[in-house]
C-alpha cells in the first residue's frame, strides 16, 4: 500500500506536492497581487465546495470582496448546488455556479464581479479618477477549473492590457469588454489535505494526483459511498440489479460487466478501477455532489 494508512471510512494522503516551502510561496504570491484587484474570484469544485476550499483563503484576502464559483457545475446535483448557493447567500458572499468547459453561468459571473467591484470603482470615481474596468484574479486548487475558466471568459484570444507602473512583477491583464480586466494568472491555492473526509472527496473527484494514494483502496471507498448515496447511478450505468454486493464483490461485479477481465477470467482489478474513476470524474455516473451542504443559522 503506497504511503496510505486506512481504516473504514478514512485515508491518510500525504501532501507530497505541498511542502510548507510551497504553501508560503503561493500565499506570498496571492498577497503580492492582492493589492492589484477589486475582487478575489475564489473557484470551488461543485461537488465538493467545502473540500475544495483553501483552509486559510479568508485570513490570506483579508478584507477584499471576494466571490465564489461553483465550477464543474455540470458534474454536481442541480439541486445541491442551489443550496449551496443558498449557504454562501447566508454567509454574505455571492456564489456563481460556472460550467467552465462549456461557457455555462461565465455570462452571470461577469456580472457579478462588476458587481462585487461597484463600491469600489465608484469610490474611485468620487475621487475624480476615470471609470475603470473591474479587476479580478482567479483563485483555486489545483485541477479545479482555473485556466479552463480563464480561456473561456478569454474566448480563448487574450486581449492583454498594457502593463501598469507600480506591480511587483510584469502581468499580464486579461481584457473581458468595457465591465472587466482578470490578471491572467491563476493563483494556485492547496486543498484542506489535513481534513480526511476532504482529501478523500479531493481524491475521488481526482484533484489529487492518484499517484500520491492507493488507487484500489480509494476505489472501494468511492464505491462504498455510491452504495449507500446514490445506488441507482450504479444499477443504471453497469447494468447491476439491487441489492448490490458490498466491496470487493461490487468491484468484481462491476469488473465483469464492464469485461475488465484478465486470461483465464480473473478480474483486471486495475482496469476496473480506472473505468469506475473514469466514470464517476466524467459524470458518466450523474450528477453526483459528495460535500453536505452546513445548515444555514435562522437569524
Ligand atoms: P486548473 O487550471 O485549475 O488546474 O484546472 P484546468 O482548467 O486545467 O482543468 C482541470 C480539468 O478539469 C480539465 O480536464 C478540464 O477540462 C476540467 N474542467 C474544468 N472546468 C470544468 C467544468 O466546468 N466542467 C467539467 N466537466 N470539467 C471541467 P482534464 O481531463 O484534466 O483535461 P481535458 O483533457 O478535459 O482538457
Amino acid at each position: 500500500m503506497k504511503n496510505m494508512m486506512q481504516n473504514d471510512n478514512i485515508i491518510d494522503i500525504p501532501s507530497l506536492q505541498w511542502y510548507p516551502g510551497h504553501m508560503r510561496k503561493a500565499e506570498r504570491l496571492v498577497q503580492e497581487n492582492l493589492k492589484s484587484v477589486d475582487v478575489v474570484v475564489e473557484l470551488l469544485d461543485a461537488r465538493i465546495p467545502m473540500s475544495s476550499a483553501n483552509p486559510v483563503l479568508r485570513e490570506i484576502v483579508g478584507g477584499k470582496p471576494r466571490l465564489i464559483v461553483l465550477n464543474k457545475a455540470d458534474l454536481a446535483d442541480e439541486y445541491v448546488t442551489r443550496a449551496w448557493v443558498k449557504y454562501y447567500a447566508a454567509e454574505g458572499l455571492s456564489a456563481v455556479p460556472v460550467d467552465a468547459v462549456k461557457g455555462k453561468g461565465t455570462k452571470e459571473l461577469v456580472q457579478a464581479i462588476a458587481r462585487c467591484a461597484k463600491p469600489k470603482t465608484d469610490k474611485l470615481v468620487q475621487h475624480g479618477a476615470k471609470p475603470r474596468a473591474a479587476r479580478c484574479m482567479i483563485l483555486g486548487i489545483p485541477n479545479v477549473g482555473k485556466s479552463s475558466l480563464i480561456n473561456r471568459l478569454s474566448g480563448g484570444t487574450k486581449t492583454k492590457v498594457e502593463n501598469r507602473p507600480g506591480v511587483t512583477r510584469a502581468k499580464q491583464w486579461i481584457r473581458l469588454g468595457a465591465q472587466l480586466e482578470l490578471l491572467d494568472m491563476p493563483g494556485i491555492l492547496w486543498p484542506k489535505f489535513e481534513d480526511q473526509q476532504a482529501a478523500l472527496h479531493l481524491a475521488f473527484t481526482g484533484a489529487i494526483n492518484d499517484n500520491v494514494y492507493d488507487v484500489g483502496s480509494v476505489v472501494l471507498l468511492l464505491l462504498n459511498r455510491l452504495r449507500e448515496d446514490t445506488p441507482q447511478s450504479l444499477c443504471t450505468r453497469y447494468q447491476l440489479d439491487e441489492p448490490l454486493p458490498e466491496g470487493i464483490d461490487l468491484l468484481d461485479a462491476i469488473g465483469r460487466k464492464r469485461g475488465c477481465l484478465r486470461a483465464g477470467g480473473k478480474i483486471d482489478y486495475e482496469k476496473a478501477e480506472q473505468v469506475i474513476l473514469s466514470d464517476f470524474r466524467s459524470g458518466r455516473l450523474g450528477r453526483i455532489s459528495l460535500d453536505a451542504v452546513p445548515c444555514i443559522p435562522s437569524v
